[in-house]
């Protein structure tokens, strides 16, 4: 289905085109405040200029030639040349009976041909921990999965891990130093190993020999050596089986078929910088192999190097994340590529796709990288622990349940134990994605238990609430002996005439609106504030207008308006964010 600022764009378009002769795309936006409408479009503004015509007599002229009587009621101008636009109820309830038997998609149209998109995010490193940073990479990533399938992609997830190098030397040098750690509990291993590691570096700087030793260890893990590559799959398993169980904690769809990390691409290095330089582009400097992009820069106003190898011969990131681009393009076929790390990669990505256009490599592929902002503490400072150390991710998400337990005992303390914990794990993991999703991704946030986990404002036990609300009113009817299904499923015509339906009506059929903006520029707050605002108008509904109590007639169009809040509420939570849904709290 198309949406229906899309319907109204083309007949603006159209009406554009009969006036100027232009073909132009028409800028139709949702109407800032109701009292101008549900739409507006401000081309008349735009075009005037460019026209250098009286706007607002060529809204006149734009609103004479458009075929709209439809969709809207008769056009209005306002200020300086605005067309504003509200919609007709006969289309708001036609809309609507179409969004009731789109019973998957509510509204929201795949797109004809799926394109292959590789979504490279999350990528821990071995032997660390995941911190918060990795978990802004690791759910928005996600979110962006699975908006892409929504939207009717082919989307191949890539994990790309931290796993080779010299770091893995180190810790081979050190793992006889690493005590036997019989602990079942897979975090405590990961505990372990990350202490280890950080021995490690303290002792590669402090310790010639040891350094040698690294260095030795990573020259033999780099050819294959037996016993090295049998301890580093052991530091890789134990990384990546605590890594596992926070993806399924996030309900995050990452698994071990998504890995292709650093080491995957080993072998294709030495390509990557012979291909450079028998293409002129790479070239010595100071003893490292460089590619000097145009346009980028050093403070000092030098060129900016994009080092590929070092003067040791090894090679760096950027030369991984070349030969993995290439073989995202050559070998997964991907359309486009999208990266999602924090903000203070943007200067890699940036000189990556640049070095990628300049060698040929990047064909068509469409790259992007997705950047997010840090999460602060209270104090408006990166999140870290008392001791200064970054927060580890599992603890933050255990310390979420806790508190949401809370929440459970307070509101409804005689559930069933097993019950509440189901609840509080719902509500405390979906409060910490949520709280992250709401806020502009580009942005820092203030990471604040007390916030996200309010009943009230826009989080997710609010949200989850909401819809155990509206599900509750099927309970409520079974109870009143009024079969809610049986009627939904009679309902003939829809009927609506109270001011709080219609608000309620025209927010449930912008729900593929939300989505184009969310997916657009890949920010799930335009979700999170579209399932808000559907919440709200569901709530005015509900205090405004009788449901069970209502006639007959008009009782099944308003639990035809329940229904379609509950089913938008949970496919946006569970199908787009990956929030589960609970149906009583
Ligand atoms: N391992 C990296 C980190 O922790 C993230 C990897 C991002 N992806 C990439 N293709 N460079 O920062």
């Amino acid at each position: 289905m198309k949406t229906i600022i899309e319907l109204i764009s083309q007949r603006i378009a159209d009406a554009i085109q009969k006036v100027t002769g232009q073909n132009i795309s028409a800028i139709v936006t949702a109407a800032t405040d109701p009292r101008f409408g549900d739409y507006q479009s401000n081309n008349a503004l735009s075009l005037a200029k460019q026209l250098k015509a009286n706007p607002r007599q060529l809204a006149e002229k734009i609103i004479a030639e458009l075929m709209i009587d439809d969709i809207c009621q008769t056009p209005e101008i306002a200020g300086a040349g605005f067309i504003n636009l509200r919609l007709k109820s006969e289309f708001i309830k036609d809309y609507l009976s179409q969004i009731k038997n789109d019973t998957e998609n509510f509204g929201i149209e795949k797109s004809e041909k799926s394109k292959t998109v590789v979504v490279d995010f999350s990528g821990p490193n071995i032997a660390k921990q995941m911190h918060v940073g990795h978990l802004r990479s690791t759910i928005i990533g996600d979110c962006i999965c699975r908006m892409l399938s929504q939207a009717g992609s082919n989307v191949i997830p890539q994990n790309h891990i931290g796993d080779w190098g010299l770091q893995m030397g180190m810790l081979i040098a050190i793992s006889d130093d690493l005590k036997q750690n019989n602990n079942s509990d897979v975090q405590h291993k990961l505990d372990t190993l990350e202490n280890t590691y950080k021995l490690a570096n303290q002792k590669f700087k402090d310790d010639p020999s040891f350094a040698d030793k690294s260095r030795k260890s990573t020259y033999n893990l780099q050819n294959h050596e037996f016993s090295a590559i049998n301890q580093w799959q052991n530091f890789r398993k134990i990384t990546l089986d605590a890594c596992n169980e926070i993806y399924k904690y996030l309900s995050v769809g990452l698994n071990d078929d998504n890995i292709r990390g650093e080491s995957f691409y080993t072998d294709k290095l030495s390509a990557v910088v012979n291909d450079l330089k028998n293409a002129g582009l790479a070239v010595e400097s100071e003893g490292a192999v460089c590619v000097f992009p145009e346009g980028f820069k050093t403070k000092e106003g030098n060129p900016m190097p994009f080092i590929i190898q070092k003067t040791d011969g090894a090679f760096l990131y950027a030369t991984t994340d070349l030969a993995a681009l290439r073989f995202r393009i050559n070998e997964l076929h991907a359309d486009e590529i999208i990266y999602v790390t924090d903000a203070r990669q943007k200067l890699h990505f940036e000189m990556l796709f640049k070095v990628a256009e300049i060698a040929g490599w990047k064909k068509n592929t469409k790259l992007v990288h997705v950047t997010f902002g840090s999460v602060l503490g209270e104090d408006g400072k990166p999140l870290k622990t008392r001791s200064g150390e970054n927060v580890k991710l599992k603890e933050l998400l255990d310390e979420a349940v806790k508190r949401a337990k809370q929440v459970v005992e307070d509101k409804n303390p005689d559930l069933p134990e097993n019950e509440k914990e189901q609840i509080a794990r719902a509500v405390g993991i979906g409060a910490v994605k949520y709280a992250d999703y709401s806020n502009n991704r580009t942005s820092d946030y203030i990471f604040s238990f007390d916030k996200m986990l309010a009943m009230d404002g826009n989080t997710a036990p609010y949200m989850q609430y909401a819809y155990a609300r509206v599900k509750s009113i099927g309970r409520k009817g079974q109870e009143k002996g009024i079969d809610t299904a049986k009627e939904l499923s009679q309902l003939k015509e829809i009927i609506l005439s109270e001011p709080a339906e219609f608000e309620l009506a025209k927010q449930i059929i912008r729900y593929s609106e939300a989505f184009s903006i969310a997916i657009s520029d890949f920010k799930p707050n335009f979700l999170t504030a579209y399932l808000y605002d559907l919440a709200g108008r569901f709530s005015a509904f509900y205090n405004a207008c009788p449901v069970l109590d209502a006639e007959p007639n008009i009782r099944a169009s308003r639990l035809l308006l329940c229904e379609l809040t509950a089913q938008i509420i949970r496919h946006g939570l569970e199908n787009l964010l990956g929030i589960k849904i609970i149906d009583r709290m």
